[in-house]
């Protein structure tokens, strides 16, 4: 695989457009406490049962991985972002879908904290579960479906393509160690999701790269 190399200058081009049903605007987490980070790191381990999410569980856990803390366009006219987790270029190009155990899908939008109702033509969430239980059973847990945007990278890197996947493994990490802060179950999988978007995906703007289950923590 090729390095990446920055372009002399950027190439802009279209952003996927999304389109939502209802939206679902999400409160800032307040009076959480996480316990120490060597102590979280530590106890992290991958867990494989999963109990419902409460809606302040996922609040909680999108706050402190995935938000929008600062967006500016940069020198060469690119919107660049700073988020929990770091991302080349700043161009954090991977989107988060949430698979509710209702087989609702909803996109995570990072600078409203808010989440966004996509159409089962888009993705069929009974199907994407249905998959990853083939590998780890999700039981009542939310499966958590990362989807690059490749035409963002690209846009400032020649040779983006491990770019994405490494921003990928990045935010797959935050999850990991935020859930075990906030005494979640969360299981990566070694599925993409990717087939279940192109079916949907008629202009192949989406890259499926990567899917997690994650869960309260059963008693
Ligand atoms: C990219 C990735 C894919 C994974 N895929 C699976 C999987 O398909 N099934 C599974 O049970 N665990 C999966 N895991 C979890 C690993 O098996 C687990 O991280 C490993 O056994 C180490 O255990 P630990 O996370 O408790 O330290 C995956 C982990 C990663 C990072």
């Amino acid at each position: 695989m090729f390095d990446p190399i920055p372009r002399d200058f950027a190439v802009r081009t279209e952003r996927f457009n999304w389109q939502f049903g209802e939206k679902l605007t999400l409160k800032k987490p307040a009076n959480i406490t996480f316990d120490s980070i060597d102590q979280i790191i530590d106890r992290r381990r991958t867990r494989r049962e999963f109990g419902k999410l409460s809606e302040s569980q996922k609040n909680t856990l999108l706050w402190y991985t995935s938000r929008t803390i600062i967006s500016e366009i940069d020198s060469n006219g690119l919107e660049v972002q700073h988020r929990p987790a770091p991302s080349a270029g700043a161009l954090h190009p991977i989107h988060i879908l949430i698979h509710t155990p209702e087989n609702q899908c909803y996109k995570y939008l990072s600078e409203e904290h808010s989440l966004g109702l996509c159409s089962s033509d888009f993705i069929n969430s009974k199907a994407i579960r249905h998959k990853a239980d083939e590998l780890v059973i999700g039981e009542l847990g939310t499966l958590i479906q990362l989807v690059a945007e490749p035409a963002i990278t690209m846009s400032k890197y020649k040779h983006a393509k491990s770019l994405i996947y490494r921003d990928a493994g990045v935010v797959l990490g935050y999850l990991s160690i935020v859930s075990e802060g906030l005494g979640l179950n969360l299981c990566a999988l070694g599925l993409t999701g990717d087939s279940f978007l192109r079916k949907s995906n008629s202009h192949s703007q989406l890259t499926g790269v990567g899917l997690a289950w994650v869960g309260s923590r059963p008693s």
